[in-house]
């Protein structure tokens, strides 16, 4: 696909050994065998304080919110995975989210980024159920709250810690194509946006 989609993908967790950022770089180096520039992010890379709106109205949001909406920017599509704490969202993810959101200048501000940006959603969990309770709160928080466009199509990865293997792939096949359809559903989405 000639075209300027580029894909980012990142986890809601920065734990080391976290499974959700195991399945953010697998699906930057799935993109990237199948020619989709990508780029794999760690959040914690970019740490932000708790949002607190004194803070705010004092010194604007952290240096990190203004280096991570550059960061989204810079992406025509998004893919996030999503660790599932009591059913929902991590508040790694959510602070980092909402910060994000409070960015304005320079250039387009945090909510333009969300609204044209397309994302698409995956969780891991030691669980049965992969974490995918996590994305409906996700989903509600980028659809509802910052109008994104999400695709339907979310992706689980259930008992995660025998999932990968040390190469970083799934050792389920069938599961691991299901993911590779998503990603190219993300490409070829950002493609129709952004051409
Ligand atoms: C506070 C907390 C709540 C959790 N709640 C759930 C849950 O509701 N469902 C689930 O499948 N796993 C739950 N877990 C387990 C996480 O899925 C597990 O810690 C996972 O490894 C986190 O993702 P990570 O590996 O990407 O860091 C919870 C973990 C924590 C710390």
């Amino acid at each position: 696909m000639t075209s300027t989609v580029r894909l980012l993908f990142f986890a809601g967790s920065s734990r080391t050994g976290s499974y959700n950022q195991k399945l953010a770089e697998l699906g930057a180096k799935i993109a990237e065998a199948n020619g989709i520039a990508s780029t794999f992010a760690d959040i914690g890379d970019y740490p932000m304080p708790l949002y607190n709106g004194d803070d705010e109205a004092t010194s604007g949001p952290p240096e990190n919110a203004y280096k991570f909406k550059e960061l989204m920017a810079a992406h025509t599509g998004i893919f996030i995975a999503s660790p599932e704490y009591n059913s929902s969202i991590t508040p790694l993810l959510k602070n980092t989210l909402d910060w994000v959101s409070r960015v304005r200048e320079p250039g387009p501000s945090g909510a333009e980024v969300y609204k044209t940006r397309v994302f698409a959603l995956g969780s891991a969990s030691p669980g049965g159920m992969g974490g995918l309770r996590s994305l409906t709160t996700v989903r509600q928080v980028l659809e509802l709250g910052l109008g994104a466009l999400v695709l339907p199509d979310q992706f689980a990865v259930p008992r995660a810690k025998d999932a990968f293997g040390a190469d970083g792939h799934l050792h389920n096949k069938e599961s691991q194509e299901i993911f590779k359809a998503l990603i190219q559903k993300l490409a070829r989405a950002a493609h129709v946006l952004h051409g």
